[in-house]
């Protein structure tokens, strides 16, 4: 499905991921892990093509993204959920969706299936965004990228200061999204959530592939992944 080779990343004269390389595969949870600063923020970007990409290739079910402009990938089947949410702050729940819905053709369907994932938006549909708690703003955040109904969601660190009840619901919600048939790439630093969400674990260090785990390495070694998060 997404399929990341030897990718290499700048900002200007400074080189921030060196050959990066991950797979997701259909329906599979890949969590990237690394410490701060490591380039999981850059990878994501780059794979959305916000960013530019020196040399390497990201394919989607063998299809080359790398010149692809960067408002065409997700119509391509890849969305992004950025770190810290960005949502049309002045806007309502339902404006948000709207601008999320524009160029799709089954609006309604795609909804419904949000609303079943997010009972929640659906009762607060006139609500300003910038109002909403920050767990209901990732789910609307969350419910955004989804209205294009991707193969591959890629989620930034989507519970980072987020109180324990909403950790949880995203999480569930991830694990449905998985059983939907959505192939996610999940930033997650937190050891207990890499543990239950994820197939396999990509680990970065300072812009490069440090390790790769699968889950059973996880569960019989967890003091590796310990060891790599700094925890
Ligand atoms: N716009 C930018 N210009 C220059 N350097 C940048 C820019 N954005 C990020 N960097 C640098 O790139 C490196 C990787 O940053 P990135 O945000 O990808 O890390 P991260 O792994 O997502 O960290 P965190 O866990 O804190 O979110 C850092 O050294 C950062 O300072
Ligand atoms: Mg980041």
């Amino acid at each position: 499905m997404l399929e990341i080779k030897k990718i290499n990343v700048s900002y200007g004269p400074l080189q921030v991921l060196f050959e990066i390389s991950l797979d997701v595969k259909e329906g599979e949870i890949v969590c990237l892990a690394g410490r701060n600063g490591a380039g999981k923020t850059t990878l994501c970007k780059a794979i959305m093509g916000l960013l530019p990409i020196s040399s390497g290739e990201v394919n989607l079910d063998g299809e080359s993204l790398i010149k692809s402009p960067s408002h065409l990938i997700p119509r391509k089947g890849i969305a992004l959920v950025p770190q810290g949410r960005r949502l049309f702050s002045e806007l309502t729940v339902g404006e948000n969706l709207e601008i999320g819905l524009m160029n799709q053709r089954d609006e309604s369907s795609t909804l419904e299936w949000i609303f079943s994932l997010f009972p929640r938006l659906e009762e607060r549909l006139n609500q300003v965004s910038s109002t909403l708690s920050g767990g209901e703003q990732q789910m609307l955040a969350m419910a955004r990228a989804l209205c294009l109904n991707p193969k591959v969601l890629i989620l930034d660190e989507p519970t980072e200061g987020l109180q324990p009840s909403m950790v949880e619901l995203i999480r569930t919600t991830t694990k449905q999204l998985v059983q939907k048939g959505v192939s996610i790439l999940l930033v997650e630093q937190r050891f207990d959530a890499i543990i239950e969400l994820s197939k396999r674990v990509v680990i970065i260090e300072n812009g490069r592939n440090s390790m790769i785990l699968d889950h059973a390495s996880l569960v019989a070694n967890p003091s590796v992944l310990k060891h790599e998060l700094g925890v």
